[in-house]
């Protein structure tokens, strides 16, 4: 069955997490128009409720009220990010800022993941976080004085690089980060809106605090290119296909996706493009495409892609040739390990793919099929999508376990693809 029609996709997380992150920290109302609300942004949410600011939604609008970071307090020690790797990383450096310790909590799979990269940076400039086995939640966070550093991160990790950005905001003194490669840019974009003052040449950022966030009143979140990313390969992959995507998202530092699809031969034309908010937003028109080619994606382009690649191994499985993906360990330490599970779940349906050291080697058969088999999300909201957009390849419906996983960054997935398919 293909997919028709036109489709708003879900707002974009990383940008809802920042405008819900800034708008807390300045006192005053923001209202945040189209914000994503996720059970990830919600996490960050309840976070602040806890600290005491007001939020009401209406309209497809988000309105906070803050007495600011100054006038926080805290309700309860315990914080809870759930299954959020933003919520927990960009504000743990916040957290020392409070007057009283705190406890920061996730689900099993946050619990897992790497909170050392945050914590030794922070660390340096003052805290006092004590993790896990020293290395993952929960953390204990004690109130602390922060001094600004020179860090070179150590990963390319646009959360490591927004928590320190945020820290270098509230610390004393200079902060400078230094950036391997560029990562997305949204915080930066924050910065700007909210009138703190940074310096970025380059892959430099420099921020001289204390400074605190001043409200702009409004805030506009656009589509998220990584929700995005299951219709444009579902319309790419199903024959007869054709969807225009509204508003989406397509800053240079997240469209890493767009410019594989297009070395792919695939068909995809942005229309309409303007600015919504501070972010590039445009129109994507997007439709099936028969001969679809292999590519190699490796290097800076990575991070442009980072939560695309279990998606775009799917769209691999149906272009002629073998896809290399490299360079894309961090893949291990997301929600799921991306690559083993993007890989067993695939494979389970029968696509030709394997995983290697750092990424995997998919190779193509456009006219192949996929059978039925036992799938599972892994309770990973990607890996939950990617396999509802493999399933309208089968003849037959495939089981996925715990598929509701996906309200994580796209509550509407499922009505959302229903609606194409039916038009
Ligand atoms: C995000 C950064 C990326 C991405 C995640 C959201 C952000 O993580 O995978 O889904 O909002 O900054 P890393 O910084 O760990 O690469």
């Amino acid at each position: 069955m293909a997919l028709k029609g036109c489709l708003t996709v879900a707002s974009d997380k990383s940008i809802t997490h920042r405008a819900i992150i800034f708008s807390s920290l300045a006192k005053g109302t923001t209202n945040i128009y189209h914000p994503l609300l996720g059970a990830d942004c919600l996490s960050t949410l309840a976070i602040f409720e806890n600290f005491g600011i007001h939020s009401q939604i209406k309209d497809d609008c988000l309105t906070i009220t803050s007495p600011g970071l100054d006038a926080f307090e805290v309700q309860s020690s315990i914080l809870d990010a759930k299954n959020s790797g933003t919520t927990a990383r960009l504000l743990m450096g916040v957290f020392s800022y409070l007057n009283e310790p705190v406890t920061l909590i996730g689900d099993e799979s946050l619990s897992k993941r790497p909170m050392g990269r945050v914590m030794t940076p922070l660390t340096q400039m003052g805290a006092r976080i004590e993790l896990q086995d020293g290395a993952t939640l929960p953390a204990q966070i004690s109130p602390s004085q922060l001094s600004g550093i020179d860090y070179e991160l150590p990963v390319a990790s646009a959360q490591v690089k927004s928590a320190m950005m945020l820290a270098g905001m509230l610390a004393k003194g200079r902060t400078t980060i230094y950036e391997p490669v560029p990562t997305r840019d949204h915080t930066e974009k924050m910065f700007e809106d909210f009138s703190i003052q940074y310096q970025k040449v380059n892959r430099v950022i420099t921020i001289e605090g204390p400074q605190l966030p001043q409200t702009p009143k409004e805030v506009f979140v656009p589509g998220d290119i990584s929700s995005a990313a299951f219709f444009i390969v579902a319309a790419l992959i199903v024959p007869g296909s054709h969807v225009t995507i509204k508003n989406v998202g397509v800053n240079e530092t997240r469209s890493g996706i767009i410019d594989v699809i297009r070395s792919m031969g695939g068909k995809i034309t942005l229309l309409n493009e303007r600015y919504f908010g501070g972010e590039p937003v445009a129109d994507l028109d997007v439709a099936y495409t028969k001969d679809l080619v292999a590519t190699t994606v490796e290097g800076e382009m990575i991070p442009r892609l980072i939560d695309e690649i279990p998606i775009l191994a799917l769209l691999a499985t149906r272009a002629s040739g073998t896809t290399i993906i490299k360079d894309a360990e961090e893949l291990k330490v997301k929600e799921t390990n991306r690559i083993d599970v993007t890989v067993e779940q695939l494979k389970a349906i029968g696509a030709d793919i394997q995983a290697t050291e750092d990424g995997m080697m998919i190779t193509g058969h456009p006219e192949g099929v996929f059978y039925e088999a036992n799938v599972s999300s892994h309770k990973d909201h990607r890996i939950a999508m990617m396999l509802c957009v493999a399933s309208l390849l089968l003849e037959k419906p495939l089981l996925i376990e715990d598929i509701e996983s996906m309200d994580v960054s796209y509550p509407d997935f499922l009505k959302h693809l229903q609606a194409l398919l039916e038009n």
